[in-house]
C-alpha cells in the first residue's frame, strides 16, 4: 500500500472516527479532502494535521450540495480513494421513531454513500488502483432492538458494498468494507452511552477504529469486523440468527428500560 499516493475524500471528518482515521492518514502522507458541514471544524482539523488537505462543506443528504462537492473535487484533481464514513444514528422503538428521522437515517447512511460513490466512479476509473472504503458497522450484520432505522441503513450499505466490490473485482478499485463495534464518539447520546454500559458492551476510542482501517487496507482482505464478540455474533447471526434471538431476547427488557422508559408502565 502506498500511502503516500493517496489522495483521499473522508466524508464526516470532523467526527470522532473522521479525525482519528484522518489524523492515522495525514501522518502516513496522504493528502486529504477533509468533507463536512461545520466549516469551522473542518478548516481547524486540516490546519491541526501534518501536510496539506482541502476542505469541502457539503450536506451529503443534498443532491445539489453532492454535485457541487463532486466538481469541487475534479477541481482539485480528482482522488484515488474515497472513504465513506459519515453516518447518523438513532435509537428508539420503530413506533416512537418520527418518519423524518427513518428518512434522514437512510439518506445520510446508505443513499448518499451510494450516490457518492455512483458519482465520483469515473474519476477512480481514470488511476491506476484506487479504493473505496465504507464504514459500515457490526449492527449492519446484526439487527438490534431500538436501531431498526440504523440496522437498516447499514445492512442495506453492506450490501451496496458487496455487490459493487463483486462487480468491480475486474477493475482497479478495490472496494472494501469496516464494521466497527460501539466507538466512543459523539454519534452516541447518553442514553445510548448507558445503555451501552449496562449491556456490558465494549467501546473503542476511535484511534482503535482508525488502525483497524489502516490493516484492513494494507492486507488481502475486504471485509473487516472489529472486535470480538461482536465479529462472532455476526458469523451466528449470519449462519443461526435464531440463536442470536434467543441471546437478544434476554437483553431486551434492559433495553426497552433506557430507550422507553415508559415501557413497564405500558405492560401493567
Ligand atoms: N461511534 C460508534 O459507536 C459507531 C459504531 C459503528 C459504526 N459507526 C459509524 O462510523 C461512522 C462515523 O461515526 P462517528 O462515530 O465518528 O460519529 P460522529 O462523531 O457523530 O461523526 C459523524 C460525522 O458524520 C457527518 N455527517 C452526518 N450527517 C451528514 C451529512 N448529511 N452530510 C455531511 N456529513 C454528515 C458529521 O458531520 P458534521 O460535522 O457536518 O456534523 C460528523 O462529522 C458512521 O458511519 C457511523 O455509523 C460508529
Amino acid at each position: 500500500m502506498n500511502w503516500e499516493n493517496q489522495r483521499c475524500v473522508l466524508t464526516g471528518a470532523a467526527g470522532g472516527i473522521g479525525q482519528a482515521i484522518a489524523k492515522t492518514l495525514a501522518e502516513k502522507g496522504v493528502s486529504l479532502i477533509l468533507v463536512g458541514r461545520n466549516s469551522m471544524k473542518l478548516h481547524t482539523l486540516a490546519e491541526a494535521l501534518p501536510g496539506n488537505h482541502d476542505v469541502i462543506c457539503a450536506d451529503l443528504s443534498c443532491a445539489k450540495e453532492r454535485v457541487a462537492l463532486v466538481t469541487k473535487v475534479a477541481e482539485l484533481g480528482g482522488l484515488t480513494m474515497l472513504v465513506n464514513n459519515a453516518g447518523v444514528s438513532h435509537l428508539s422503538l420503530l413506533e416512537d421513531t418520527d418518519s423524518t428521522t427513518i428518512e434522514s437515517v437512510i439518506e445520510t447512511n446508505l443513499l448518499a454513500p451510494m450516490l457518492l460513490t455512483q458519482a465520483l466512479l469515473p474519476h477512480l476509473q481514470q488511476n491506476r488502483v484506487t479504493y473505496i472504503v465504507n464504514i459500515g458497522s457490526a449492527f449492519g450484520s446484526i439487527g438490534f432492538a431500538g436501531q431498526s432505522a440504523y440496522c437498516a441503513s447499514k445492512f442495506g450499505l453492506r450490501g451496496f458494498t458487496e455487490a459493487l466490490m463483486r462487480e468491480l473485482a475486474d477493475s482497479n478499485i478495490r472496494v472494501s468494507y469496516l464494521a466497527p463495534r460501539a466507538t466512543a464518539t459523539a454519534i452516541n447520546s447518553d442514553v445510548a452511552n448507558a445503555m451501552n454500559k449496562a449491556l456490558g458492551n465494549h467501546v473503542d476510542t476511535p484511534e482503535t477504529v482508525a488502525e483497524h482501517f489502516v490493516a484492513l487496507l494494507e492486507s488481502a482482505q475486504n471485509r473487516g469486523f472489529i472486535g470480538f464478540p461482536e465479529r462472532l455474533f455476526v458469523k451466528l447471526n449470519g449462519a443461526f440468527p435464531s440463536l442470536v434471538d434467543k441471546a437478544l431476547l434476554k437483553k431486551l427488557p434492559i433495553i426497552k428500560r433506557f430507550i422507553a422508559p415508559t415501557f413497564q408502565e405500558k405492560r401493567l
